[in-house]
């Protein structure tokens, strides 16, 4: 047999759409049925016995039937790394590297591996860390799933790592979820993104200035200082289109009088460490009704300067709920240091 031929197995709907699709470009050489030999399509129907005796360069598996399937083709010496699975809405054919191995030995397709794969091919880096981008992909796809009305802010963009996994994040779900989105009237979801592009304000206040990160300087004036806010739009129009883009610099207490009136937010990613910042974005926001009904809201340094709830984001929260009634679900803590929760609704005390 010649080296490098294209398999298909499957000879049911699945295929069929598979191969309109995608047939003429990958010169199809053998499909392979465990009940029926012959021919589709003038190309050969082979049992799976028969793999062994072939050079692979690819096997698609079109049938959802993949758990079964994809032992024997491993027992019939196909290589894991030469395996595709088709998926059955999206006709997508997904390497099988990119499935995880469950306990049960069944393999389950999870998106997130897929995304972050992509995500270090548009970045052209591998720094992204599973753990922060499958929690903000978890949060982003609640908001599309459950339908949470507004746009998605971040609050702290310095390198623009987390907005370019949200705005990953955002048209991913956005592209899948069209439908949803034009059913529930949520279509052009914005990400609107706040910063200094000078780094940390100076710190003023006792919750900052006692707390073990801006005491030893980790926190300092200027520091934390990323991308420019031109290239952080550059980074994220990678994934989102212009118009979608919303980018406010400057000092929070100066810029978020900026947001409109009556804007919703369905997502806010609280990134900016400090105490004050914190308050001052928090306190703005809910008096002035920008989150939504369901709204998720993630504090990425939760857990910093030792967990105490006495400093930074964990400490703003606690004034903020002294200033509001604030029905909120916990969700706990995510990543290494963050922690995320659902805002149901809210009134100023
Ligand atoms: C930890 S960094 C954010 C990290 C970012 N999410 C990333 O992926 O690289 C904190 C950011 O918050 C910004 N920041 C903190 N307090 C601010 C304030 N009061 N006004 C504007 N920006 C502020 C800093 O400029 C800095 O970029």
């Amino acid at each position: 047999m010649e080296p490098g031929n294209i398999v298909v197995w499957g000879t049911g709907d699945l295929c069929d759409q598979f191969m309109a699709s995608n047939g003429s470009q990958l010169q199809v050489t053998f499909f392979v049925d465990s009940y029926k030999t012959g021919e589709k399509q003038g190309i050969p129907v082979i049992a799976p016995e028969i793999l062994r005796d072939i050079d692979l360069s690819a096997l698609y598996i079109c049938s959802t039937w993949y758990n079964q399937i994809i032992p024997v083709c491993l027992k019939n010496g196909v290589k894991s790394e030469d395996i595709y699975v088709v998926m059955a809405r999206t006709f997508e054919a997904i390497p099988l590297n990119q499935f995880e191995r469950m306990a049960n030995g069944e393999f389950y397709f999870l998106p997130w591996k897929k995304q972050l794969a992509d995500i270090h091919r548009t970045l052209s880096c591998d720094i992204v860390h599973p753990d922060v981008y499958k929690d903000i992909a978890k949060s982003v796809s609640y908001c599309f799933i459950s339908s949470v009305e507004g746009d998605f802010a971040e609050f702290g963009t310095c390198t623009g790592y987390t907005a370019s996994l949200i705005a990953y994040a955002i048209s991913f779900y956005a592209q899948r979820m069209q439908k949803h989105e034009t059913a529930h009237h949520m279509q052009g979801r914005k990400l609107c993104l706040f910063d200094s592009f000078a780094g940390f304000p100076k710190a003023t206040l006792d919750e900052d200035l006692n707390s073990p990160h801006v005491a030893s300087g980790v926190w300092g004036e200027g520091t934390a200082k990323g991308l420019s806010a031109l290239q952080l739009r550059q980074l994220v129009t990678q994934n989102l289109p212009e118009h979608n883009v919303n980018i406010y610099e400057g000092w929070y207490k100066d810029t978020l009088s900026d947001i409109p009136a009556g804007q919703r937010f369905a997502f806010v990613h609280m990134d900016c460490d400090l105490y004050e910042s914190t308050i001052d974005v928090l306190r703005y926001l809910f008096s002035h009704e920008h989150l939504s009904e369901g709204a998720m809201l993630l504090f990425d340094n939760w857990y910093c300067n030792r967990a105490s709830h006495k400093f930074a984001e964990h400490k703003a929260w606690l004034t903020l709920l002294e200033e509001f009634d604030v029905n909120f679900t916990d969700l706990g803590m995510y990543a290494c240091v963050g922690n995320k929760m659902i805002i149901h609704d809210y009134l100023k005390k």
